[in-house]
């Protein structure tokens, strides 16, 4: 069977005449780094996900360590993740000094196998991360649900 790969040529081709817009208008206004463009996108963005507030960043790379950061992930915790994943995601663990701790997948989803969870969990334990791949998302009930019955979230 030959399932065709996600089309980013047509995505592009959609939004087209909005992205070059959007650029012309950045160039136009030479405001490069943050700028309005950047607050009306996060106001945009945060109304998007009913949540009060969002901070733009340059990558999804740096938006994982911030998010690490900001839960005070440091030297000597360990954060559970997604062993099938892009390298970004055990990377932003590591930049804060923290050990990222590998769990398999369940292979109905591709996704963080929630039962793998509480294996891999020890007194170091500080944050899972999940990882939402092609398209599908991770059992995050499941996994919230064992994430608050814990001590350290
Ligand atoms: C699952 C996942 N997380 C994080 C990243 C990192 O994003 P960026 O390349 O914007 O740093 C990627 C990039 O492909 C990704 O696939």
């Amino acid at each position: 069977m030959n399932v065709p790969y996600f089309d980013l040529k047509a995505q592009y081709a959609e939004l087209r005449s909005e992205i070059c817009a959007a650029i012309d208008r950045v160039c136009q206004n030479v405001s490069f780094i943050l700028g309005e463009e950047v607050t009306r996108f996060e106001e945009s963005f945060a109304n998007y996900c009913e949540t009060k507030h969002c901070v733009a960043l340059n990558s999804g790379t740096n938006a994982l360590h911030l998010a690490l950061l900001s839960a005070c992930i440091g030297p000597g915790d360990e954060v559970i993740t997604t062993a099938n994943t892009f390298i970004a995601t055990a990377e932003a663990i590591s930049y804060t000094g923290a050990t990222p701790v590998f769990t398999d997948i369940d292979p109905a989803t591709a996704n963080l196998d929630p039962a793998l969870i509480e294996h891999a969990t020890t007194n170091r334990t500080r944050a899972i991360i999940p990882v939402h791949l092609y398209g599908g998302t991770a059992d995050l009930d499941t996994i919230l649900g064992i994430a608050k019955a814990t001590s350290w979230s």
